[in-house]
């Protein structure tokens, strides 16, 4: 579902070219659940950036489903974004002038992807029934984050990203979250990557890599 082949990224910082990715490879099947950890710095952010299409890479190769994304134009990388990948982050980043509800759909509905039944699904799965037409400044963290992986699950993506997903929340709120997203991504059927610091989580998905010098051991 995503593989990635030799991906190389350099910023430039005070005049000087810093290597951030030096050649990365990496690979996930179909509903594969993959943690990603590294440390501060590593590159795992700007890593999720480029498979997500928020920025370009130097070179290499980055295959999402059928479509090479490193070849693709600005506007088609944004489609297949919206159309085929879910995003996660710390932040959850909510729109907090819509509903719940509305925040559940959001992206489904901007990819006409929007499914009655599996958004009711998701619903009943995330536990959000009872919290529908709130806004999310009256929800808790992960309340929240619930929702914030209930709208990038809900256009059934290809592959789902979630960049420190549970860092903003309780220990016990982390592993409801985790659980939770682990059972909703074997049901989509989706490759999942997730960057986490930790190794307790990172071990509760099907395998384990770490970005070190620039690539993937
Ligand atoms: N837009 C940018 N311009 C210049 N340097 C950048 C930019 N974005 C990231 N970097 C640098 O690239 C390196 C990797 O950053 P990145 O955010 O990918 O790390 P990370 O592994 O996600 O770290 P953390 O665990 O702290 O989130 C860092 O040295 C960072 O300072
Ligand atoms: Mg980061």
């Amino acid at each position: 579902m995503l593989s990635i082949r030799d991906l190389k990224k350099s910023y430039s910082s005070a005049g000087e070219k810093v290597a951030v990715l030096r050649g990365v490879d990496l690979s996930v099947a179909a509903g594969e659940r993959v943690a990603l950890t590294g440390e501060s710095g590593s590159g795992k952010s700007t890593l999720l950036h480029l498979i997500a299409g928020l920025d370009a890479a130097d070179g290499g190769e980055i295959i999402i489903g059928e479509d090479c994304i490193t070849k693709l134009s600005d506007a088609a990388r944004a489609t297949l974004r919206r159309d085929r990948l879910g995003l996660v982050f710390q932040q959850f980043n909510l729109v907090p002038s819509l509903s719940v509800a509305d925040n559940l759909a959001f992206q489904a509905r901007l990819a006409s992807r929007h499914d009655p039944a599996w958004h009711a699904e998701l619903v009943e799965r995330l536990g959000l029934s009872q919290l529908l037409k709130r806004y999310p400044e009256q929800l808790s963290g992960g309340q929240q984050q619930r929702v914030a992986i209930g709208r990038a699950l809900a256009v059934k993506p290809l592959l789902l990203l979630a960049d420190e997903p549970t860092g903003n929340l309780d220990e016990a709120t982390a592993d409801d979250v985790l659980a939770l997203t682990r059972d909703l991504v074997a049901r989509t059927g989706c490759a999942f990557l997730m960057v986490t610091h930790s190794a307790r989580l990172a071990a509760t998905l099907d395998r384990h890599v770490t970005l070190h010098a620039g690539v993937v051991a």
